[in-house]
């Protein structure tokens, strides 16, 4: 096998982590399941997929969170190979044996959608090697029957998530510099949630959409994640790693999502860099890397 796995592919798709930049949550449904309304965007830093035609099925992975996976277990890119499948097998579409390679930058289970990005890209880059389609509607509904946050992350934008986060607006957020830090402590999601004091909290005021990065940082940090004062209690890490973050030339830190990843946000990326490198240096036992979120305008795709 060539030492990088994903130089000789068909298809090649970013899996971009996501941001809950702010998650507000405003109730929830009569199947458990928690309504949302989530400010959202995407990095440069994320997984990476490569697609390959082949004689059968099958399934690698490579990457410094690799280890976490199995190439043999449940997994949220086979689930959605064969979801893609059997759809297109409605319409006579043809879906022929694949060799995907996912490349795990992201660290498991930690608030950035790492599970749901890949979906997503396999989705992506699926239709695109077969040259198939499926209507709108019924590519979210697959998307969303993966997982409630693979409908965005196969939006790859910035935008707004409501309902239980299929219900989506995009806005118009420049691209932000920050640093992503993670305690490499898994936080389970349906613990979070359930550990929630309310479930009926006032939804995010972001009345009007800022301009400038700036001014969005400052938006941002006007706003809040319902889910973190419940996920610090489940995982004291959480609070170390943000005193860190705080401690930098940070103008907002706060967690992503269910945790236990947080983000710093700052005015300029050599200061996101600077804090990046900083902070690896004297914690090495956490993870931290500096990148930038994509703008409305870069195409993730
Ligand atoms: O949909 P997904 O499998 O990503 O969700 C994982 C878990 O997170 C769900 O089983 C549920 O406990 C919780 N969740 C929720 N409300 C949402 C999204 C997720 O309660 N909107």
């Amino acid at each position: 096998m060539p030492r990088d796995n994903l130089s000789h592919v068909a298809i090649l798709e970013q899996a971009p982590a996501k941001i809950n930049l702010a998650l507000a949550v405003v109730g929830q449904r009569a199947d458990g399941y928690h309504l949302l309304d989530s400010l959202v965007t995407f990095t440069a830093f994320g997984d990476r997929i490569g697609l390959t035609p082949a004689a059968e099925d099958r399934f690698t992975l490579s990457g410094r969170f690799a280890g976490a996976l199995s190439a043999d277990g449940d997994n949220l890119v086979t689930r959605a190979r064969d979801g893609l499948r059997t759809a297109l097998a409605d319409s006579g579409q043809a879906a022929p044996p694949v060799h995907i390679h996912l490349e795990k930058n992201l660290p498991i289970a930690s608030g950035i959608g790492g599970g749901s990005a890949d979906a997503a890209a396999t989705l992506r880059g699926l239709l695109s090697l077969w040259q198939a389609g499926l209507p709108k509607a019924d590519l979210d509904a697959l998307a969303l029957g993966l997982g409630a946050d693979v409908p965005m992350c196969l939006a790859g934008r910035p935008l707004i998530a409501r309902g239980v986060g299929d219900d989506i607006t995009p806005v118009a957020m420049p691209a932000l510099a920050m640093v992503l830090a993670n305690p490499l402590v898994g936080v389970s999601t349906p613990a979070v949630f359930k550990a929630l004091a309310s479930k009926h909290n006032p939804p995010l005021a972001l009345a009007v959409e800022p301009g400038e990065p700036a001014d969005w940082i400052a938006a941002i940090g006007a706003l809040r994640n319902d889910l973190e004062p419940p996920a610090r209690r489940l995982c004291p890490e959480i609070s170390l790693i943000a005193q860190n973050l705080a401690a930098t030339e940070a103008r907002v830190v706060r967690m992503s999502g269910s945790g236990a990843t947080c983000f710093a946000l700052y005015h300029a990326h050599d200061a996101a860099e600077a804090a990046a490198a900083r902070l690896s240096e004297r914690h090495p036992h956490w993870f931290f890397t500096a990148t930038s979120t994509l703008g409305a305008s870069d195409d993730a795709h």
